[in-house]
């Protein structure tokens, strides 16, 4: 893929991710009440399904479309934080698939299992929230880098 294919792409899955989390967020902030439970978890499970499907493959672009590669190309010294951030895409991949199999295995009328799952989820948009942060810090070091010589 032409390099500015990736950033085109790259552009686009950012936007679909933000809505993904803005859908997963107003899910969680609505008062739900008990009767509307089942329905209201299974739309939760498969809109958590859409962001883990777009997240992956967001990762995929990142590490197969050559946008960390790049970085590496021009920037070598940064192959420390491309290593870090590799690795944070299979911790961040992992977190959210053991929310959703947690989602998936709580037993549809007890919502008192459900508040350490939220925290699961906020904390997982937290920390992809830095990933990202991080990303375009590297991004824009090594492009201000490149264009300096
Ligand atoms: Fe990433
Ligand atoms: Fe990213």
């Amino acid at each position: 893929m032409e390099s500015q294919d990736v950033g085109t792409k790259l552009r686009q899955q950012h936007a679909a991710l933000k809505a993904d989390i803005g859908t997963i967020t107003a899910l969680l902030s609505k008062e739900v009440p008990q009767a509307d439970f089942p329905s209201w978890r299974l739309e939760l499970l498969w809109a958590l399904r859409d962001f883990s499907n777009d997240l992956h493959k967001h990762f995929d672009l990142e590490e197969e479309g050559g946008f960390l590669s790049s970085v590496l190309e021009v920037a070598p010294q940064h192959h420390q934080a491309v290593n870090r951030l590799e690795a944070e895409h299979k911790t961040l991949s992992a977190q959210l698939g053991q929310a959703i199999d947690e989602l998936k295995g709580m037993a549809v009328s007890t919502r008192q299992q459900f508040p350490p799952i939220r925290e699961n989820v906020e904390r997982l948009f937290d920390q992809l929230g830095q990933h990202e942060a991080t990303e375009s810090e590297l991004l824009q070091e090594a492009y201000i880098q490149d264009e300096g010589g």
